[in-house]
């Protein structure tokens, strides 16, 4: 009879620890969707209000979109930006591993652009997806470890052939280098724009194309 009671009482408490327990995870905790709907307000929020404050060479709001929008589409996860700038096309590649599960590692060699550019991603919410590094991109990129599925050049135009074959062996099978800049018109001109294209044209497993879409011109080299 006594034995009959404890576990009537045991049982009772089992009962009220897991009907705790189905209440604290149906309203105490967030759910994974309304958390991601949560960080996709506050960014797009942030985005928003800073429309008319890029003023350190950012990329147009269009161009930021393309790039978040080619990770997302290939379900890209291991990126690397040159030129991280104040942020702008940071928070963009960022918000796109917010989605995919991804991590970008970005580089800038001038202090207070850096400095500015991880406020701005903290401020965004996206801190957790962006390794921020300062420095000579000429030194760090051929340095990087591991693979990379993307890639965002948008340091110094010089360089960006020297950028390009620094990171191609370890792109992997399905990756997509993009160039900012690399626009039809000024490609006649034999400037820079014409060396870069020649160049990531002659590589055989990789087909580029100018994106019909950017503002500011986008190249995309993405592998076939
Ligand atoms: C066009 S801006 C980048 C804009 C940025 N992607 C954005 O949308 O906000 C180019 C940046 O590259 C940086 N840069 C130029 N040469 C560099 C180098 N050798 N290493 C690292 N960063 C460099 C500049 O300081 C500048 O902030």
């Amino acid at each position: 009879m006594t034995y009959l009671i404890i576990d009537r009482r045991r049982c009772s408490l089992a009962c009220i620890l897991l009907a705790t327990l189905i209440c604290a995870v149906m309203i105490g905790f967030p759910s994974a969707s309304s958390a991601d709907e949560a960080l996709d307000a506050r960014v797009q929020r942030f985005l928003d209000d800073q429309t008319r404050d890029w003023r350190d060479l950012n990329v147009p709001y269009q161009d930021g979109k393309i790039l978040h929008d080619i990770v997302v589409e290939h379900g890209f996860t291991r990126a690397v930006e040159i030129g991280t700038s104040t942020g702008h096309s940071t928070i963009w590649i960022a918000w796109a591993m917010s989605k995919t599960g991804g991590q970008l590692t970005t580089v800038e060699i001038d202090e207070r652009r850096y400095n500015q550019a991880r406020e701005n991603v903290a401020e965004a919410g996206l801190s957790d997806y962006v390794e921020f590094v300062l420095g000579d991109a000429h030194q760090i990129v051929p340095r990087l470890e591991g693979s990379f599925d993307f890639v965002f050049s948008d340091a110094d135009k010089d360089w960006y052939v020297n950028y390009f074959d620094a990171l191609y062996p370890k792109l992997t099978g399905n990756a997509c280098f993009t160039a900012h800049n690399v626009r039809e018109s000024r490609i006649r001109s034999g400037r820079w724009q014409a060396q870069y294209l020649a160049h990531v044209r002659t590589v055989s497993d990789m087909e580029t194309i100018l994106h019909p879409d950017a503002r500011a011109g986008v190249a995309v080299t993405c592998k076939k």
